[in-house]
C-alpha cells in the first residue's frame, strides 16, 4: 500500500465517567490542525478520536449514577460526539472501546502476547490509583493534606490483592532504548524523550494487565476470571481503528503505524513507554511518535471540579468565537509547556491580532480594490513589481515550506509566528505604499501595490486554513478562490489570482470582542 503521503494521526481516547472540558479540546484540537494541514498538503489522512469506555473508574461512575455501565456509557459518551460535532472538528473515524470491533482487537493483541510468552499468571499486592487507572510502587507514593495516600498526579491510593497476568516489561529496556536512539524524535518534546529515558535507566518491573476483582472490561480469552486491564485495552483502540486484527486490511496496510499519537504529559508513560514495549512484544510496529503536550491552568490556578473552574470549551466558544478560540489555544502557548487560559489574553489576542493584523489588513485591502479597481483583480504587469512588491511577495510564498517544517515537530505557535511576521510585514508595506495617494498620483503603480497584497493576502488565508477553517473560507470567498483551488498545490505562483477576476464585495472577517468580554467574567 501506499507507503508514502498518508498520515496517521490520533487523540487519546477519552474516559467518560468525565463531561469534555478544555484540555479535551485542547489535545483534538491540535490533531485537527495537523490533519487538516496534512490533507491540503496532498496526504491521505485518517484522523481518530473517541472514548475510553471499560475500567474501575467508569463502572463506580456508572453505579453512582444508578445505571447499568452499557447504559451509561452509551449515554455519556454521546457528549464527547456532540463536542467534536460542535467544535468542527474534522475526525474519520470516532472510536468506542465498547465496540465489537475492539473486543476483538484487543483479545488478538492477547492472544499474540501469550503466545509469545510475554504474559505470565501470578498475582499483584500492591497500591492502585482508580482515578489515574494506575499501579503504583510505595515509593511512588506521598501522604495529602487529609491525611491519604496519593500518587504522583495527588490520585488517591487503594490497596489491590489479587490473581492477575503480568505483561514482562522487564525484558523491553534495552529494546526501547534502542528504538529511541535509532528514532530520536520518535518523543517529543526533547524534555519528554529525556523524561522516558531516564524512566527506562531506573530500571523496569513487570507489569499487571487483568484484574478479577470487577467485570468491566475486556474479557481475556485464556482465563474467563480475567478482564483485561484498562490501559493496555486502552491503548489498543490506535490499531482496531485500522482494521486490525485484519492484517490485510488496506486500512492496517497503509496507516499501521500510526504516525502521531498526540497526548497530554500526564499519560507519556502508558504510550511512550508501555504501548511500543506491547506492540514490539505482540510483534507490531510501534507508533512513529508520541507527542506530550502541557496542561492548561484557568486564571492562573490548576484546573479541577472540586474548585469548580473548570472551563467548558462550548461556552468559550459561544463567547468569544471558534476560529478564535482555536487561534488563541494554539497561539498563547508554545506547544508542550504549560499555559494558562485568561479572558484578557484571549480579548486581547483576538483583537490585536485576528481583527487588527489580519482582519484590517484583508478589509482595507479589499476595500480599496473594490473601489479603486472595479471590484476586480487589477491589471498589472508581472514584469514590473518593485523590490518591496517582490519582497513582500516573497515573503509570503516562503510561508509554506516554513509553516510545513513546523507542522512536522508540532511547533503549531511557531508556524503561527511565521505567518504573523508576513501580516505585519503587509501592514508595514500597505502604511509605506499608501495605496490611496496613488489612485491619483499613479494609479498604474497602485494596481500593483493591491496586486501584491492580494496575492499575498490568499497565501495567507491559504496557509492558515487548518489553524481557522471558517475565518479562512471567508477570506478565500472574498477573493473568488473555487473550492476546489484551495489545496497547497496551488500555493504557488503559476496558480496566482488571475488580472480582472471579478470579486465579490468584500466584509469584515473578525468582529471586535466587546470590552464587556474584555472585562472578564465567568465562562
Ligand atoms: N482515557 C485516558 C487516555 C487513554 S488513551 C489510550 C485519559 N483520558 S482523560 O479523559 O482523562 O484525558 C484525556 C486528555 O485530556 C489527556 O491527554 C490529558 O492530558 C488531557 N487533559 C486533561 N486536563 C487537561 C488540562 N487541564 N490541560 C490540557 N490537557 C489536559 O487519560
Amino acid at each position: 500500500m501506499a507507503e508514502t503521503k498518508r498520515y496517521y494521526v490520533t487523540t487519546p481516547i477519552y474516559y467518560v465517567n468525565d463531561s469534555p472540558h478544555i484540555g479535551h479540546a485542547y489535545t483534538t484540537l491540535a490533531c485537527d490542525v495537523l490533519a487538516r494541514f496534512k490533507r491540503l498538503d496532498g496526504y491521505n489522512v485518517h484522523f481518530l478520536t473517541g472514548t475510553d469506555e471499560h475500567g474501575q473508574k467508569v463502572a463506580k461512575s456508572a453505579a453512582a449514577a444508578g445505571m447499568t455501565p452499557q447504559a451509561f456509557t452509551d449515554k455519556v459518551s454521546q457528549n464527547f460526539r456532540d463536542l467534536a460535532d460542535f467544535m468542527g472538528y474534522s475526525h474519520d473515524d470516532f472510536i468506542r472501546t465498547t465496540e465489537d470491533r475492539h473486543t476483538r482487537a484487543c483479545q488478538d493483541i492477547w492472544q499474540r502476547l501469550l503466545e509469545r510468552d510475554q504474559v505470565y499468571l501470578g498475582s499483584y499486592a500492591g497500591w492502585y490509583a482508580v482515578r489515574d487507572e494506575a499501579f503504583y510502587a510505595e515509593d511512588e507514593l506521598t501522604t495529602n493534606a487529609e491525611g491519604k495516600k496519593v500518587g504522583p498526579s495527588g490520585a488517591e491510593v487503594e490497596w489491590v490483592e489479587e490473581p492477575s497476568y503480568f505483561f514482562r516489561l522487564s525484558d523491553w529496556g534495552d529494546r526501547l532504548m534502542a528504538y529511541w536512539e535509532e528514532n530520536p524524535d520518535s518523543v517529543l518534546p526533547k524534555s519528554r524523550m529525556n523524561e522516558v529515558k531516564s524512566f527506562v535507566k531506573g530500571g523496569l518491573e513487570d507489569i499487571s494487565v487483568s484484574r478479577t476483582s470487577f467485570d468491566w472490561g475486556v474479557p481475556i480469552p485464556n482465563d474467563d476470571e480475567h478482564i483485561m486491564y484498562v490501559w493496555l485495552d486502552a491503548l489498543i483502540n490506535y490499531v482496531t481503528a485500522t482494521g486490525y486484527p485484519d492484517l490485510q486490511s488496506d486500512r492496517y496496510k497503509t496507516f499501521w503505524p500510526a504516525d502521531l499519537h498526540m497526548v497530554g504529559k500526564d499519560i507519556l508513560r502508558f504510550h511512550a513507554v508501555f504501548w511500543p514495549a506491547f506492540l514490539m512484544a505482540a510483534d507490531l510496529e510501534p507508533p512513529r511518535r508520541v507527542y506530550a503536550h502541557g496542561w492548561w491552568t484557568n486564571e492562573g490556578e490548576k484546573i479541577s471540579k472540586s474548585i469548580g473552574n473548570v472551563i467548558d470549551p462550548i461556552d468559550l466558544v459561544n463567547r468569544y468565537g471558534l476560529d478564535q478560540v482555536r487561534y488563541f489555544l494554539l497561539r498563547e502557548v508554545p506547544f508542550g509547556n504549560d499555559g494558562d487560559f485568561s479572558h484578557r489574553a484571549m480579548v486581547g489576542r483576538a483583537n490585536s491580532e485576528l481583527a487588527n493584523d489580519l482582519g484590517n489588513l484583508a478589509q482595507r485591502v479589499l476595500s480599496m480594490v473594490a473601489k479603486n479597481c472595479d471590484g476586480q483583480v487589477p491589471a498589472v504587469d508581472m514584469n514590473a513589481f518593485s523590490g518591496d512588491d517582490q519582497a513582500l511577495m516573497e515573503s509570503a510564498y516562503s510561508l509554506l515550506p516554513q509553516v510545513r517544517e513546523h507542522m512536522d515537530v508540532q511547533t503549531f505557535h511557531e508556524a503561527l509566528e511565521a505567518v504573523w511576521r508576513v501580516i505585519r510585514a503587509a501592514n508595514a508595506y500597505v502604511d509605506h505604499q499608501a495605496p490611496w495617494k496613488l489612485r491619483k498620483e499613479d494609479p498604474v503603480r497602485m494596481n500593483q501595490v493591491l496586486y501584491t497584497l492580494i496575492e499575498s493576502i490568499r497565501q495567507i488565508a491559504l496557509v492558515l486554513q487548518p489553524y481557522m477553517p471558517d475565518s479562512c473560507a471567508r477570506m478565500l470567498d472574498q477573493l473568488a478562490i473555487p473550492v476546489d483551488r484551495r489545496t497547497f498545490e496551488f500555493m504557488d505562483a503559476a496558480h496566482a489570482l488571475v488580472c480582472g477576476t471579478p470579486l465579490p464585495r468584500p466584509e469584515g472577517v473578525f468582529p471586535r470582542l466587546s470590552d464587556e468580554a474584555e472585562d472578564g467574567g465567568d465562562v
